[in-house]
């Protein structure tokens, strides 16, 4: 292979294919009709990362993680899109623990993990799990955090963990705005002040959550231009799985928010 090839290619670091083990593919038929859409779309490389410690699978081990990959693998065959192991966990403050006793599968066993909040909230002390992780070497990646209430209310909570070390995953179907009008907002608010890094499919079915990352690439370039557009699916998901360093922009500060005081005296002004 030359290497221009392997500098193109199109990686996504978030998905549910491997079969029957939460709530993502429902069959081996299925994971080989995402596999097929993915390849489809020109994704390459795609990165199986079961739920973890959020109720949605039995929490499997490294292990078995690994059998199933190698499972899917052979069932997809050679040279089509190739899947590699990883988990989506649930943060809760067992995970400085988890990941330290190798419980969690960190993205193709390298020093990057993922990291889910619950939906509305940002727990609080999150900011101090992050730096945990990262003092024992696992660099965190926050994933859809455009898909978080609290997040959507103020953007500005993830670059702040950004300037902590923690990189940004925004999913493909908020910036097309498919997951709605407060995430495509907040995808793009955290667009435009560089606070993303990588752009996935978190695909769950073919049809409802497809592995389709073009579209949220092009979206993004034409907030961000094709080129920083192609690095979230292209480069920088390329240094994760190779476990090298990632080195990114610090964040574009969003204003700061002390409207009520402005705003009272606003009306006198
Ligand atoms: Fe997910």
């Amino acid at each position: 292979m030359c290497a221009s090839a392997i500098l193109f290619q199109v990686i996504d670091i978030h998905s549910h294919i491997m079969p029957e083990i939460d709530d993502g593919a429902r069959s081996l038929d299925e994971a080989l009709e995402m596999a097929a859409i993915a390849s489809e779309d020109g994704i390459e490389y795609m990165v199986s990362t079961p739920h973890m410690f959020n109720g949605l699978s039995s929490n499997p081990e490294p292990s078995e993680i690994l059998e199933r990959v190698a499972a899917l693998n052979e069932a997809i065959g050679p040279n089509a899109l190739k899947i590699l192991p990883g988990n989506e966990v649930h943060i809760s403050h067992e995970i400085v623990e988890q990941a330290k006793s190798n419980r969690v599968t960190k993205i193709n066993q390298r020093n990057y993990m993922l990291v889910e909040f619950p939906q509305l909230t940002v727990p609080v002390g999150a900011d101090e799990l992050f730096y945990k992780l990262l003092l024992q070497g696992v660099r965190p990646i926050l994933v859809h955090p455009e898909r978080n209430g609290q997040i959507q209310t103020n953007p500005s909570i993830v670059a702040d963990f950004i300037e902590h070390g923690v990189l940004i995953q925004v999913t493909a179907m908020s910036v097309t705005g498919q997951f709605g009008p407060a995430a495509k907002t907040c995808a793009d608010a955290l667009l435009r002040h560089d606070c993303v890094h990588f752009l996935a499919t978190d695909t769950h079915r073919p049809l409802r959550r497809p592995p389709i990352l073009s579209r949220g690439r092009d979206a993004a370039g034409a907030i961000i231009g094709d080129v920083r557009a192609a690095a979230l699916v292209e480069s920088n998901p390329r240094a994760v799985i190779n476990g090298e360093t990632l080195q990114v922009p610090p964040p574009i500060p969003f204003r700061s928010r002390p409207r009520s005081k402005r705003s009272l005296f606003s009306r006198f002004f």
